[in-house]
């Protein structure tokens, strides 16, 4: 019998995963964690063009220079924060920039604090790392409330991971808040990972970036949703030059570096018309009122989601919830795989079209 490695043995694979395969191919996804448009056609042509001219082989590590200096000055104007393109490190989606960065600072048995319900990830990259995963509750609202995170910090806490707009709440926090965290995080010593993929996706409140707040921050980001470029694979991961040292030792061996052709198209992406981007917004916003205005409409209370494209509901039985639906065609997330705070309540996305949306609602209403 092969032994494996004991800090895999607590990740679970099998749940959600499950639940699609149930589901007939006919159904309504309400399940997707992805935009449901297909990448902008400008973008496309910018990575074909990359193909013709032969940029097919490896890059250098951090990625090519033209990129970074593109994120570069986004850091500077969108999220406003000062960083070299040393500093940034392109990697093959925000997920091995989450991994990495946490690779980089976790030592066996450190505490990584994470909102719960949380992006799954975080739970399970924590323990790759070797590190104890620390939930931090969220208020009824799902706001991050300082003074629960100040409860809930420990001795043996390194790091607090934030997700601003949020998967799975899609609750943006309040520039008050992420000064709080910040404040906070400098009085304990913590370094702050900030997972910022949801921020072109806001509908009400303002993106703010902790790296333009206090030092010690990892920001990362990703043309993955913003661009409906989930399947490029590519992130990017920007922090203070003692932290890239460490994480570019992770990206070289895992990764040496991300997709070439992936990188031209994401710096097409950065650079070309962001058009697509408002536009991908002003969608997202009327299906989440549409779902909104619906749910209330069947008695359903819940805090509006201000960003991303889920919206977090409360039920009395998720399990039955999730079941019936799938039963009758609408795939949604347990709430339970976000987290042990997660339970009772179920994740939709509407990163579908309004007509799903709406067949969805009668749906919901024939289940309940
Ligand atoms: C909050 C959050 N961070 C990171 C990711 C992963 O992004 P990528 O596809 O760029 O690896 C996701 C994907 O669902 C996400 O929801």
């Amino acid at each position: 019998m092969v032994k494996f490695a004991d800090r895999l043995q607590k990740i679970d694979l099998s749940g959600i995963r499950r639940l699609f395969e149930a589901a007939g191919s006919d159904a309504i996804n309400l399940g997707l964690g992805q935009p449901d448009f297909d990448t902008p056609p400008h973008i496309k042509e910018a990575a074909k063009r990359a193909i013709d001219a032969g940029f097919t082989g490896y890059t250098p590590g951090k990625g090519i220079p033209e990129l970074r200096e593109a994120i570069r000055e986004r850091f500077l104007e969108k999220n406003g924060f000062e960083i070299g393109v040393e500093d940034i490190i392109v990697t093959s989606g925000a997920s091995e920039a989450l991994h990495i960065a946490l690779e980089a600072i976790v030592n066996p048995g450190d505490g990584v604090l994470i909102p719960d319900p949380g992006f799954v990830s975080y739970f399970s990259l924590t323990r790759i790392a070797g590190g104890i995963p620390k939930s931090l509750r969220l208020d009824e609202n799902f706001r991050l409330d300082p003074d629960l995170l100040l409860e809930a910090i420990g001795p043996g806490d390194r790091v607090l991971i934030l997700n601003s707009p949020s998967n799975p709440t899609g609750r943006v926090q309040t520039r008050d808040d992420i000064r709080a965290y910040t404040e906070i995080a400098e009085d304990y010593g913590l370094v702050i990972i900030s997972d910022e993929v949801y921020e072109e996706f806001i509908y009400d409140g303002e993106h703010v970036s902790p790296a333009s707040l206090t030092d010690d921050v990892i920001t990362i980001n990703a043309v993955s949703k913003t661009y409906a470029m989930t399947g490029w694979r590519l992130g990017y991961v920007g922090a203070p030059s003692e932290y890239i040292e460490q994480m570019l030792k992770v990206h070289q061996y895992i990764q040496a570096c991300a997709s070439s052709v992936s990188q031209f198209a994401a710096l097409e992406a950065l650079t070309g018309p962001q058009e697509c981007v408002r536009s991908m917004c002003d969608e997202f916003r009327a299906r989440r009122d549409l779902l909104v205005e619906g749910l209330n409409a069947l008695g359903f209370s819940f805090p509006i989601p201000d960003g991303a494209f889920y919206l977090f509901l409360r039920v009395a039985d998720e399990e039955g919830f999730v079941t019936k639906l799938l039963q009758n065609g609408v795939v949604t997330t347990p709430g339970s795989s976000f987290g042990e705070n997660g339970r009772g309540h179920v994740r939709i996305s509407y990163a579908a079209s309004r007509s799903d949306i709406k067949r969805a609602l009668e749906i919901i209403e024939r289940v309940i």
